[in-house]
């Protein structure tokens, strides 16, 4: 048996921005977003007061308190995010500075599968679990994505989408053997990397095709490369999606992966409670539940409210569906993702 979740924990910044906002500052309505998202409000970090790992700390403190812990009984810090403080060192060693236990020198890693990365960090924390090598494991999904945004209406089609939050777990090594992680998958696609993808500033040196758009100075005769003037002049530090063709390969590859853990784990999809979907578009839930021949409450949506929150929108959304008490033990519980990369995989548990 797998590891078992023993604490859950999620947060979110207080400030609410709604459709209706996003209006004032580009070409967009209300109309749009609900219809092609299904989102109707998002959460965003505060400047001089929130960032990733501020938000993760506080996710986390609930989880592990949940868990019946202390920060300093965590013995691995797994930490997944696109959006992180620093471009390095990672999130991992800046949450365990927040949560004061860097006195165990406990390992701290950074997981950088954007939107499957809660369940890559998952995938990852089972199996240092399984090898008996670590006992109170901390994985926490966080993003802030709105300190990264284009918001002219040029970036309308990504910004709109995402939100701020962090959702925290606790894992522990299951003793019950009819409890914990049943099967668990990830898998990758670099084909399509940019897609979906984040791409200045960066190390890339203009090796990917036609960059010459960014602007390098050539005068130079090293660098000149990582950040230029006419990146920030002209717009080209922001994220960048097909959106079209995101969904598409969404809307294959998640049903697959849930097919894959339940195949694996050797039990029939009529037995799930719960499947938390990687909150990327209500659209592409909805595909996902018809897919799988789903019912409604087989499946748990929460992106009206906080957008896309990319590694965080699995465990806030486990967090808030066992909060409301749609998960009880014994329960089949499935969580999937599809995101950048592309990645994808599945993460199945009996709670
Ligand atoms: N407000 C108003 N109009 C907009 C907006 C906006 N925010 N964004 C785009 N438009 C316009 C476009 O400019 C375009 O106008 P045009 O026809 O005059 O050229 C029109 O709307 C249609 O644009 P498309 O990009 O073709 O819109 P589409 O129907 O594909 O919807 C969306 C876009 C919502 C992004 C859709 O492609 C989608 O759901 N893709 C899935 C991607 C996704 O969910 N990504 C999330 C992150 S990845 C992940 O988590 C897996």
């Amino acid at each position: 048996m797998g590891a078992f979740i023993s604490g859950l924990g999620f947060y979110v910044p207080d400030q609410v921005v709604t459709n209706d906002d996003l209006t004032k500052v580009m070409d967009t309505s209300d109309e749009w977003i609900r219809e092609r998202t299904g989102i109707e409000e998002r959460h965003y970090a505060k400047r001089h007061e929130d960032s990733t790992v501020s938000l993760a700390a506080h996710a986390s403190r609930i989880a592990i308190e949940r868990a019946g812990l202390q920060p300093a009984d965590i013995d691995l810090i797994v930490f997944a995010t696109l959006s992180p403080d620093y471009f390095f060192p990672g999130c991992g060693v800046l949450l365990q500075r927040e949560l004061g236990i860097t006195a165990n020198a406990c390992p701290a890693l950074d997981i950088r599968a954007q939107c499957s990365g809660f369940i890559y960090a998952m995938n990852v924390a089972n199996q240092f679990s399984l090898a008996g090598i670590y006992k109170n494991i901390l994985v926490v999904g966080a993003e802030v994505h709105s300190m990264g945004l284009d918001y002219t209406t040029e970036g309308r089609n990504v910004t709109v989408i995402f939100g701020d939050g962090a959702g925290a777990a606790v894992l522990q090594k299951s003793e019950d053997p009819q409890k914990g992680i049943l099967a668990a998958s990830m898998h990758s696609d670099g084909t399509y990397a940019e897609e979906l993808a984040f791409i200045n500033p960066g190390c890339h040196g203009g090796r990917y095709g036609d960059t010459e758009k960014y602007g390098y100075d050539n005068s130079v005769p090293y660098g000149g490369t990582f950040l230029t003037e006419t990146m920030y002049r002209d717009g080209l530090l922001y994220p960048l999606m097909n959106g079209q063709f995101v969904f598409k390969n969404a809307v294959r590859r998640m049903p697959e992966a849930v097919h894959e853990v339940f195949d694996m784990a050797g039990l029939p999809i009529s037995e799930l409670k719960l499947l938390i979907p990687h909150q990327a578009n209500l659209r592409i839930s909805t595909f996902v539940q018809h897919s799988l021949r789903l019912r409604d409450d087989q499946v748990y949506n929460n992106i009206q409210k906080y957008g896309n929150t990319t590694a965080a929108s699995i465990p806030i959304a486990l967090t808030e569906a066992y909060e409301a008490g749609m998960i009880q033990e014994g329960d089949l519980v499935c969580m999937v993702s599809f995101g950048s990369g592309f990645t994808w995989g599945a993460v199945l548990m009996r709670w």
